[in-house]
């Protein structure tokens, strides 16, 4: 490329640079919540939000309530306003990485700012032996917009279940994201069990893994990492909840996986 050829190119993506609308890169927070959750568990898809379970009434023993929450923009803030919860029971927040599950932090200090920059992230209710009362959360995020890279969710709450992926048939997608909560609003111990698997198959399940992480002792402990087309052992949640990650790479797909729980 001669001098000229090169500086008129330069030019030219200068001038595309400059015309593109830059999103706003410095977001506040909303004044207050824009969304109102009061359900055990949820999927919360929001630039804010409040998250209230039980304020001032009872909650059961041994119950686990997770919240998948995709924040509109990059920083994220989590006070807790009000909280009934005893010292055997914890509300965590983590975030879901590529790398697989950040360590927990206990939401436990009334007023408290706890930040966080990910892109999904996951909030956990570990309710003790005894009955309990309920909270209440705000999470407010701001900064640049940042988009979901979540390609599939769900968040099963059923005593029993099945579950396949992809929801409707056919081959999943490169660059997948997928998480899918396990916590059966009845407290209980459910088995997983994969009753089809079909994916990507290399020696050390880099490319299209399915991991399992198990709820055990107030975090999510990586149980079972597969690929290829062998059914994995199953695996029980003997503390009432677990995840299923499904990240793939940039090549090669296949037909997914079912599994059941109960
Ligand atoms: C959420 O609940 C609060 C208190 O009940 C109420 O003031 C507020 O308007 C509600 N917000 C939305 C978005 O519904
Ligand atoms: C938490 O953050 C809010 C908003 O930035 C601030 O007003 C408040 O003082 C902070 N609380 C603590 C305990 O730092
Ligand atoms: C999966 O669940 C559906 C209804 O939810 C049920 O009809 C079906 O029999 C289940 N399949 C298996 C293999 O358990
Ligand atoms: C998957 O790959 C491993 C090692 O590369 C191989 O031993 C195994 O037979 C393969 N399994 C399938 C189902 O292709």
């Amino acid at each position: 490329m001669n001098p000229t050829s090169t500086f008129i190119l330069v030019a030219f993506l200068f001038a595309v640079a400059t015309a593109t609308p830059q999103p706003n890169q410095d977001t506040p927070e909303d004044p207050e919540p824009v969304v109102n959750v009061t359900t055990c568990g949820g999927f919360v898809e929001a630039s804010s939000a409040s998250i209230e379970f039980q304020l001032g009434g009872s909650i059961r023993a041994d119950m686990r309530c997770v919240w998948i929450i995709r924040p509109s923009y990059l920083f994220q803030r989590f006070n807790l306003v009000s909280s009934g919860l005893l010292g055997t029971d914890g509300l965590f927040l983590s975030a879901r990485s590529r790398g697989g599950i950040t360590p927990q932090e206990k939401l436990d200090t009334i007023g408290q700012n706890v930040t966080m920059y990910h892109r999904t992230l996951i909030l956990t209710l570990s309710v003790g032996h005894a009955p309990t009362q309920g909270f209440k959360l705000e999470f407010y995020s701001s900064g640049s917009p940042q988009n979901s890279d979540l390609s599939g969710h769900a968040l099963l709450t059923e005593a029993k279940g099945n579950y396949t992926y992809p929801v409707n048939g056919g081959q999943y997608g490169n660059n997948e994201n997928a998480l899918f909560a396990i916590a059966p609003s009845v407290p209980g111990q459910p088995t997983l069990r994969f009753s089809r698997v079909d994916l990507e198959n290399d020696s050390g399940c880099m490319r299209d893994p399915v991991r399992i992480f198990n709820w055990f002792d107030n975090g999510y402990l990586e149980v079972a990492r597969f690929c290829g087309s062998t059914i994995p052992t199953s695996v029980t949640f003997q503390d009432g909840a677990g995840l299923i990650l499904f990240v793939t790479d940039a090549s090669l797909t296949a037909t997914g996986f079912e599994f059941q729980y109960e």
